[in-house]
């Protein structure tokens, strides 16, 4: 962390625009003011108000930082960082506010009412209209996984239920209330909005896979109700005012028999899983439950604004290792969600909703009005073609190869087998897609492809236009424009840059970045201003070795589309990746997190050692490492970036 005085309470707001906005009632009587047409944008609550900030001065105002190997924040001058919402805090559940014990000793039900482990996407939803809304809010954030060696005393020694269900509770999202106060954003504990999602919460199943054969099990034969959500990675937000999130690596949490069936193969399931829950929760056990591996790898939508409402897994936006989810807005008013899934040679999807966003109104919330939109309309996987073209294929049952003779008996197992039936249709595999970032007004959408060493190995796909570098260890930047609207079938696309160190000896990892270098682009943010926030995930077993020894520990940068022009902006503690990137409305605070410092470049970190690596935020000497959300702003109260 920089130490510093506190930074100015500034509380200017932008200009409304009330013309453009659309106004969604909280159940509780919280009214959040969403930007309607902004929201599209999905990346920002600002959206296309930039034109509203003025003029045009320069996108990066701020004076670039150096590579750090630092166990520590930091951030450019004229900048403050502070740790909030660490991994074992409260959220802030009336009369259920357990403190964290630094030596891992909660309990699992404790947990279970704590911040989880592995923070990753996050959204802030304001709390009031105006200035008020930027300074009181909900945090919405993702809890990715967990590291058994810090969650627990001893690690995974005396490997017990008790630890499963701890881990299980580590997992999945949290609500809770912040706000700005003397200066400083705190938890506000307790809240009437705190929760906890986790792997054993009751989520409903919307769309095509609702009640399908293949969702059944023994303890939910109707198919529509799954406990818990898992590996929840990137975030988007929707005009309606809810919250999404991607199950990313599910599939390693089911063990199967002794050679998976070809269905479990393609989705890379595998005998032992990491998690080792199957030994006390049987339902990951494959062999004897096979559907419930089904009933992950999807995007959930959470509304946080209503505290009794049921989450859902929406399976019309199809089955993946979905990295996250972001909602872009067509001319006539429907939803379309982009969505990549995180694995080597894997699809880039977006779905199409068949309706129109309702707006609220007789009584219901935007959510409620839009309650079922994304369990109606057509998925389609991208393929991306040398001429700079493209064109988005259609995952409709009957349509092409799509039909019971070759394994898709109806829409329902379309999309649970999303991957097969995107290899059927010829797909473009890309380099581990991320992060999703949509320009409402120019309708560019930009996507990070992280890295993949496997393409052009033997028995690996070769290179292909999207994807141009064998070994590609530093990742790149796609982007395309939709033909006509953000529903065409058809697509523009060009490379915004490719990630690397021009230091390099091999021309491959060298890139073409304007500006400092960076690898392994992850997290993908577009502000208010159209600035382009990159954020970094350069593995722990790679990091400050070989191509990437230059580039120290995991950083954020920020990026002008419109001249490719690069700035590092925040370097963070040893063995974090960084992710999650939100804004309040007047753009003067900025929520990214801290995942994982202190990882080891082994699977888990040693109990007996638990600070090895790291101690951040704490420090030196203090307790263990902890994911934590950090709030960063302007020391003279300016909008973050300028
Ligand atoms: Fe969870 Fe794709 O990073
Ligand atoms: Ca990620
Ligand atoms: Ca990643």
């Amino acid at each position: 962390m920089s130490p510093s005085p506190p930074p100015t309470a500034d509380n200017g707001s932008l200009p409304a625009d009330t013309t453009r906005r659309v106004w969604l009632q909280g159940s509780l009587g919280l009214t959040l003011a969403l930007a309607f047409a902004s929201l599209s944008s999905c990346a920002s609550p600002l959206g296309s108000r930039a034109s509203s900030l003025g003029g045009a001065p320069p996108k990066l105002g701020f004076k670039s930082i150096p590579p750090s190997t630092a166990d520590a924040i930091q951030v450019p001058e004229g900048y403050v960082a502070e740790a909030i919402a660490p991994w074992g805090d409260p959220v802030g559940i009336a009369g259920a506010m357990p403190a964290f014990r630094p030596d891992a000793g909660n309990s699992a039900a404790e947990q279970a009412l704590q911040f989880g482990m592995h923070h990753d996407g996050m959204h802030f939803y304001p709390l009031g209209d105006g200035a008020e809304g930027s300074r009181r809010g909900l945090l919405a954030i993702n809890h990715e996984y967990v590291d058994d060696g810090l969650l627990h005393r001893d690690g995974t020694a005396n490997w017990s239920a008790e630890k499963v269900r701890k881990a299980q509770a580590a997992h999945g999202v949290s609500v809770s209330e912040v706000a700005l106060q003397n200066g400083s954003w705190q938890l506000q504990r307790p809240s009437p909005c705190a929760r906890r999602f986790t792997a054993s919460t009751p989520f409903a199943v919307g769309g095509p896979a609702a009640g399908h054969a293949l969702m059944q099990t023994a303890a939910d034969p109707a198919g529509r109700t799954v406990l818990g959500t898992i590996g929840n990675c990137a975030s988007g937000i929707t005009p309606w005012g809810t919250y999404l999130s991607g199950e990313e690596n599910w599939a390693g949490y089911f063990e199967s028999a002794e050679q998976p069936d070809a269905d479990q193969r393609r989705w890379n399931m595998r005998k032992n899983s990491w998690t080792r829950w199957a030994a006390h929760d049987e339902r990951f056990d494959a062999r004897r439950h096979p559907n419930e591996f089904h009933r992950f790898g999807w995007v959930v939508e959470i509304d946080p604004m209503d505290p009794t409402s049921t989450p859902v897994k929406r399976t019309a936006v199809g089955r993946a290792a979905h990295e996250g989810a972001w909602v872009a807005v067509t001319r006539d008013g429907r939803a379309v969600v982009y969505s990549g899934e995180d694995a080597a040679f894997e699809y880039i999807y977006k779905f199409v909703s068949r309706d129109r966003i309702a707006p609220a109104g007789q009584g219901k919330t935007a959510a409620q009005a839009n309650h079922a939109l994304l369990d109606h309309g057509t998925l389609y996987v991208a393929r991306f073609d040398a001429d700079g073209t493209g064109r988005w294929l259609p995952l409709v049952q009957g349509r092409g190869p799509l039909t019971p003779a070759k394994g898709f008996a109806d829409q329902g197992e379309v999309v649970i087998k999303a991957r097969q039936a995107s290899d059927a249709l010829g797909g473009t595999r890309m380099d581990r897609p991320e992060w999703i970032a949509i320009d409402p007004d120019s309708r560019e959408v930009f996507c990070t492809l992280t890295n993949n060493r496997d393409r052009g190995a033997p028995g690996r796909p070769g290179v292909d236009a999207a994807n141009p570098r064998a070994n590609n260890s530093m990742g790149h930047i796609i982007r395309w424009v939709d033909d006509g609207d953000f529903d065409g079938e058809t697509l523009a696309w060009s490379h915004l840059l490719l990630a690397g160190d021009p230091e390099n000896s091999r021309p491959e990892a060298r890139g073409n970045v304007r500006g400092d270098a960076f690898a392994c682009p992850d997290g993908l943010t577009r502000d208010a201003r159209g600035v382009l926030w990159i954020q970094c995930d350069m593995s722990t077993s790679a990091m400050g070795k070989g191509e990437l020894a230059r580039l120290g520990n995991n950083q954020m940068l920020a990026c002008d589309p419109a001249t490719g022009e690069v700035r590092r902006f925040l370097t963070g503690p040893v063995g974090c990746e960084i992710a999650g990137c939100t804004f309040t409305p007047d753009g003067r605070s900025m929520f990214i997190n801290v995942q994982h410092p202190g990882e080891t470049p082994s699977e888990r970190s040693d109990p007996a050692q638990p600070t090895r690596y790291s101690s951040w935020p704490e420090g030196p000497g203090a307790a263990r490492p902890r994911s934590a959300t950090v709030v960063i702003r302007k020391r003279d109260g300016g909008i973050v970036g300028t």
